[in-house]
């Protein structure tokens, strides 16, 4: 290996390291809020997305985005004139984001996603096409989960859809409140092993 892959690796393993090592810190503070130690495997980005038409995309919502592990993927697959807005209760994430991600179709929110409905309006939007949510919702405090998945119904425009992963199917009954439809997956590679799930909003006829 020559010395410009050897720099190269280790500005890509002290980048890694970085971001991991922000992510657990702030799992040390909020571990009840934040509910894991190590960011989503790429193998649960691509299940996760697999469905999203992203040329019908406009606005995608993240909730509990952390240090970023699917804003980049979104990113990339979102049209030009899409915009990408993440929500966090923890500001160490959002100061992290608003340093790391400076494309300008994307805004980090330092707030709950129980107001998403709110933070869309703020950004000139009525409704959101798709929202992802990261959200350990077996362990958020009592009534906020399904405060959360009822705004989120609100929110969502006919034929959007809310993507879920977690790794107990708690969401899932909240969503089931709602959503008209659900769709149900599993991603092995992933610590720890998670479930995916897409709650669709029929279109109007
Ligand atoms: C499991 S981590 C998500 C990790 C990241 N999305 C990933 O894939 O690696 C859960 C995140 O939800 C955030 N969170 C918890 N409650 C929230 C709420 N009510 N609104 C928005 N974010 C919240 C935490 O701060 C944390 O960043």
């Amino acid at each position: 290996m020559g010395a410009i892959e050897r720099r190269s690796l280790k500005q890509r393993a002290a980048r890694l390291f970085g971001q991991w090592g922000v992510f657990f810190k702030g799992f040390l503070d909020e571990p009840r809020m934040v509910g894991s130690i190590i960011p989503s495997s790429r193998f649960t980005i691509e299940k996760m997305l697999g469905p999203v038409k992203w040329d019908e995309c406009k606005l995608f919502v993240e909730y509990g985005p952390g240090v970023g592990t699917f804003c980049q993927p979104v990113l990339d697959r979102l049209p030009r004139d899409g915009k990408l807005i993440v929500i966090d209760t923890n500001p160490l994430y959002i100061d992290y984001l608003k340093k790391h991600f400076r494309d300008s179709r994307f805004s980090a929110v330092h707030g709950s996603a129980a107001d998403v409905e709110a933070i869309v309006e703020a950004h000139g939007h009525e409704h959101a096409d798709y929202v992802l949510s990261g959200l350990p919702f077996s362990t958020l405090p009592d009534g906020v989960g399904p405060e959360i998945a009822a705004a989120t119904y609100r929110v969502i425009r006919p034929g959007g859809a809310f993507l879920v992963y977690q790794f107990s199917a708690k969401a899932r009954d909240y969503m089931a409140r709602h959503f008209e439809r659900i769709e149900s997956g599993f991603e092995a590679l992933n610590i720890l092993p998670c479930q995916l799930f897409w709650g669709w909003k029929e279109p109007r006829d």
